[in-house]
């Protein structure tokens, strides 16, 4: 097992990362505290992994609900029925919820947990790579809006993060592949020696090596605890994580969501923001071919479908809730490991970047 402390004053936890985590009692007693336990998960994840959970708990403490499966179920009325359920098995301030699955359940779980009496004890057992690497752990929480995503949230960290590894053998293909774009983002962002390491193993991250994992998800957790000790709230430097995320969320809402998964949106994004670092002359010529070839080894696309017109994303883009007085504030690159952010660009000169990664 390896661990990674996310260093937050009164607020510290630690991420542990390792295969097998879950089917073992003691990580669980270390981390529950002495309440009732609810342990919220869905029914895709529920029958591969929630017996194993259960199993390791106290019989009279623990309870579970199985939520339906999907982006579509991170809503309020979701929000409901935990609390409900929270609710009804007479839970005090000193229970803890377990919020087992991908982001969908650790965003939603760190949500109910976040306002059930204020706020109460908080597990994530994240099984998807994105999960693992990225939402599991920062304690951002919340829900989805018909009018936008995540509009509805806290931050309310958990108390301990159990990465099991080897859940990630029954991921999808395609949901592994599109938990790499995240990984690779560190990489861009703020670890260049971390980029190399990830194009010299992109065979045995492709094969989903144990060892490879278990290094591949300390790295990235790494990152990830350092940029969110130095701003957990988001007020400077943490917006960094959003590398590549402008131009996905604007291709992610002009497709309804349907097209794209999120890392591969991401990916998309990533290229786009480097191109465009290029153009401005921030960036030596060379790295956004390099990140488009290691992307595209993982399979991920790096142009959008030819469909989409680059004026609705710059249009989509002018909404996001990122930007600041109107202007267009976008993480760029002024080195491989070196993010900034930007908010001097032209209209014209992101369009000419979005243009050039559409499909011909
Ligand atoms: P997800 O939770 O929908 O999981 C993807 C799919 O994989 C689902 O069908 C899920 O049931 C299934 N699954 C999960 N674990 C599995 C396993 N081990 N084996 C087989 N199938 C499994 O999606 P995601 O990509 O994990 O997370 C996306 C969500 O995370 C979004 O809602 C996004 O907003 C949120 N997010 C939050 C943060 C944050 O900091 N809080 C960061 C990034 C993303
Ligand atoms: N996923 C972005 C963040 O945690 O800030």
């Amino acid at each position: 097992m390896q661990t990674v402390e996310i260093p937050l004053g009164q607020r510290s936890y630690r991420v542990d990362i390792g295969a097998k985590l879950l089917e073992s009692p003691e990580h669980w007693l270390d981390c529950v505290g002495g309440g009732l336990i609810l342990v919220v998960s869905n029914e895709r994840v529920a029958p591969l992994y929630l017996h194993r959970v259960l199993d390791c708990l106290p019989k009279d403490r623990a309870h579970s609900l199985i939520l339906p499966d999907g982006e579509q179920h991170k809503t309020v009325s979701s929000w409901r029925r935990i609390v409900n359920e929270l609710v009804s098995m007479k839970a005090n301030r000193d229970a803890c919820l377990i919020a087992l699955g991908g982001g969908v359940i650790g965003d939603l779980g760190g949500f109910a947990a976040a306002t059930y009496m204020r706020g109460i004890r908080f597990v994530q057992a994240p099984t998807t790579l994105l999960a693992q690497v990225d939402a599991s752990v920062g304690g951002k929480t919340g829900v989805n809006h018909a009018h936008g995503k995540n509009l509805i949230g806290a931050f309310h960290q958990p108390t301990r993060v159990l990465a099991d590894t080897a859940t990630l053998d029954t991921l999808e293909d395609r949901e592994y592949r599109a938990g790499i774009a995240e990984v690779i983002k560190y990489g861009m962002i703020r670890d260049a020696d971390f980029f190399d390491w990830i194009e010299n193993h992109a065979g045995a991250i492709s094969q989903r090596d144990p060892q490879t994992l278990l290094t591949m998800v300390r790295q990235s957790v790494e990152n990830k605890a350092a940029v969110v000790a130095e701003d957990e709230l988001e007020t400077h430097t943490r917006a960094l994580l959003n590398y590549g995320h402008s131009f996905g969320h604007a291709l992610e809402t002009l497709t309804r969501y349907e097209h794209y998964l999120h890392g591969e949106a991401v990916a998309i994004g990533m290229v786009i923001a480097a191109r465009l670092s290029e153009q401005r002359g921030r960036l030596a010529p060379g790295v956004a071919d390099r990140l488009q070839s290691v992307l595209n080894r993982f399979g991920l696309p790096t142009r959008f479908h030819e469909a989409i017109k680059p004026n609705a994303i710059l249009d989509a883009m002018t909404l996001d809730k990122k930007n600041v007085s109107g202007k267009l504030r976008l993480v760029l690159l002024r080195g491989l490991g070196e993010a900034y952010i930007d908010q001097d660009c032209s209209r014209e000169q992101v369009l000419e970047a979005v243009r050039s990664c559409r499909e011909a």
